[in-house]
């Protein structure tokens, strides 16, 4: 019955890993995917997330289904954690939330509830370049994708003016995709004053701003400060949607812990907004896991240990900078006529180095060092450890 059936390619990112995997070097570096690693190279399970679960554990809760919109004591954390305890929206009660599979599932509701929606034209605009999985996402989720300029090639930084000419141009009343905080793959993200610019041109376009924020707080360390940019559009009254991961900050990956919501314009719009979401839940996978969405509402509602996971959140961004800072020195020191400025400038998960393409073969073939083919490296896994043989290697294969 499948003859028709096309072999496709692996994954740009998740692909990585399972090259990777059949490296037999044992000095093989894996860059690719963005998850975060301590500095034995090994997967870090937070101290709070270990202490919540056996919280939960021991609370010996019964396994029954959530709600089709998932733990609710998790979902108005959530809401807490983005929007702030001095948000409007939220203190009217007219934020829409549900659970969702982590980040990308997030989003698929989000594009979905879009799709059905929208009033305007179903085009959604993502930055150049962005993460590689949101243009599926949307594709698969019946919109057309387009996209806005973001990253300028020269300066391996913010393409700021041609970033503010695109959204001016879009059609009015398009829908934008932004990065709230350190924009993947890029690590590039604008300032809180470019921000207010950015939040200027939406506004007169009569645009929809989506935010995806699949990194509170691994951006400068401080969720308030990661959230700058969602909040300060609340504050301008926009009425943005959000997507929300806790797969990177709490280091929840395969729990799959996440949020979508929408904020409205009155509560009375919200319970409308709040069925049709269930509405589109119900087919897609009925109502979210439990386990996880419980492990990051222990989190969320114990001070002592909330306040404990933001420290954890602030040594995991505070062992990438210092990880940013040990790459550049060492690439300094192999003699490398580049500049490099731009690993410690940019921030979040991971760096843009500028290799390109053919570099990156390279390095994965010549090296056994993984990561995407754009040159994106995920900061997060280099150790005080491998960082020598990284520079060198990226050294041999540009200079
Ligand atoms: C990444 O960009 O590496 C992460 O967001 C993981 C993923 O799902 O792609």
């Amino acid at each position: 019955a499948w003859s028709q059936v096309p072999q496709g390619p692996p994954d740009a990112i998740l692909g990585i890993t399972e090259a990777f995997k059949k490296d037999s070097n044992p000095k093989k570096i894996n860059l690719g995917v963005g998850a975060y690693r301590d500095d034995a190279g090994k997967p870090y399970v937070l101290p709070s997330v270990q202490q919540a679960e056996q919280t939960v554990v021991q609370q010996n809760l019964d396994k029954e289904y959530a709600g089709i919109t998932g733990v609710p004591d998790f979902t108005k954390a959530a809401a807490l954690l983005a929007y702030g305890p001095d948000s409007t929206p939220l203190k009217e009660g007219r934020v829409c939330i549900t659970q969702s599979i982590s980040g990308t599932g997030a989003l698929r509701i989000g594009g979905a509830f879009l799709q059905r929606f929208y009033p305007g034209a179903k085009t959604i605009y993502i930055p150049t370049p962005s993460w590689a999985n949101h243009k599926a996402v949307f594709l698969d989720s019946g919109l057309e994708v387009k996209q806005y300029r973001y990253y300028n090639k020269d300066t391996i930084g913010l393409d700021f003016d041609g970033m503010v000419e695109d959204i001016k141009n879009m059609p009015k009343g398009s829908m934008v995709l932004l990065h709230a905080c350190a924009h993947n793959p890029t690590g590039v993200d604008p300032t809180e004053q470019q921000w207010k610019a950015i939040s200027d041109a939406v506004k007169e376009g009569g645009h929809y701003p989506f935010f995806d924020m699949a990194y509170q707080g691994f951006a400068s360390g401080n969720t308030d400060k990661d959230a700058f940019a969602l909040r300060y559009f609340l504050k301008e009254g926009h009425l943005p949607c959000l997507a929300q991961s806790f797969a990177k900050n709490m280091g929840l990956y395969g729990e799959r812990v996440g949020a979508f919501s929408v904020v409205a314009s009155s509560t009375e719009e919200k319970a409308r907004l709040d069925s049709q979401i269930k509405i589109l839940v119900r087919p897609l996978y009925s109502n979210p896991p439990v386990h996880g969405a419980r492990i990051a509402s222990t989190i969320l509602n114990d001070p002592k240990l909330n306040q404990q996971w933001l420290g954890e959140v602030e040594g995991m961004a505070g062992r990438i900078i210092k990880m940013r800072a040990l790459l550049k020195e060492n690439l300094e020191k192999m003699g490398s006529k580049h500049k490099w400025d731009h690993i410690t400038d940019q921030i979040g998960m991971f760096a843009y180095t500028g290799l390109n393409a053919e570099q990156m073969t390279k390095l994965a073939e010549e090296h056994s060092v993984y990561a995407t083919k754009d040159g994106r490296i995920s900061v997060a896994g280099i150790t005080t450890d491998n960082v020598g043989r990284l520079a060198e290697a990226i050294y041999k294969v540009k200079g």
